[in-house]
C-alpha cells in the first residue's frame, strides 16, 4: 500500500528522535506506525484503535517492528487507555473524528497526563474532499463549525467543513520539568 501524503507528513512533523516514546491514537492499518519505526534506534511506538479489524491489519504490517520490540499495537479506545502518567515525548492522532465531532473533554484530561515534561500533543487533520464537506460540517456541534476557519494551538482544526482548507494541526506541548510556567 502506497503512504497517504497525509501519513508522511504528519510524521515528518512529529520529528522523531531516534530512542523517543511514541502514542498513536487511531492507528488505523498502521502505516504511520511503520514510518516511525523507520526512524526509531531505542525507541518505542505505541499505537491504539479500538478496532480490532485496524489492529490486524496494522499488526500484519508492522510484524518486523512488533518483533524488534519497537512496536506495541493494542486493541483500546483512547478513553479506556491505561498509561501511566509522563509515559510519551510524542502523542499524535491523524484523522481521529472524537477531537472535533464531540467534547473531547473526558480525552484529553488524560492526554495531559500521558506526556512527559516536554513533550507534546499532535492532532492531525486532512479535510476531506468538498463532496463530504456538508456530511462532516453536519456532524459537527453548531458551536465548532462557528469557529470553524480559526486554528489555534492546542486546539485541533475545526476546517474539515470548510472546502479549500488543505489540511491542519495543533500542538500543545508540556512545559519541561522545572519551567516556571
Ligand atoms: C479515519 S481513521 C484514520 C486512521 C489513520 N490514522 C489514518 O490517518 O489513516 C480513524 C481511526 O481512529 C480510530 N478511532 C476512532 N475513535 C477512536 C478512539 N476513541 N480510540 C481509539 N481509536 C479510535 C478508528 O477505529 C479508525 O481506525
Amino acid at each position: 500500500m502506497a503512504v497517504p501524503e497525509r501519513l508522511a507528513w504528519a510524521v515528518k512533523t512529529l520529528a522523531v528522535d531516534p530512542a523517543d516514546r511514541v502514542l498513536e491514537i487511531g492507528c488505523g492499518r498502521g502505516v504511520a506506525v511503520d514510518l516511525v519505526c523507520d526512524r526509531l534506534v531505542d525507541g518505542t511506538i505505541t499505537a491504539v484503535d479500538r478496532s480490532e479489524k485496524a489492529i490486524d491489519a496494522a499488526r500484519r504490517r508492522n510484524a518486523r517492528n512488533v518483533a524488534a520490540g519497537k512496536a506495541v499495537l493494542s486493541v483500546a479506545a483512547l478513553e479506556d487507555g491505561a498509561f501511566e502518567d509522563d509515559s510519551f515525548d510524542k502523542i499524535f492522532a491523524v484523522n481521529v473524528n472524537l477531537f472535533w465531532s464531540r467534547s473531547p473533554a473526558k480525552e484529553m484530561e488524560l492526554l495531559k497526563r500521558w506526556p512527559a515534561p516536554g513533550g507534546g500533543l499532535y492532532l492531525f487533520y486532512e479535510p476531506p474532499g468538498a463532496g463530504r464537506a456538508r456530511e462532516i460540517a453536519e456532524k459537527c456541534p453548531r458551536r465548532r463549525r462557528a469557529r470553524s476557519g480559526r486554528h489555534r494551538a492546542g486546539e485541533s482544526s475545526l476546517d474539515a467543513g470548510t472546502p479549500g482548507v488543505r489540511r491542519g494541526q495543533g500542538v500543545l506541548r508540556r512545559p519541561d520539568r522545572g519551567s516556571a510556567t
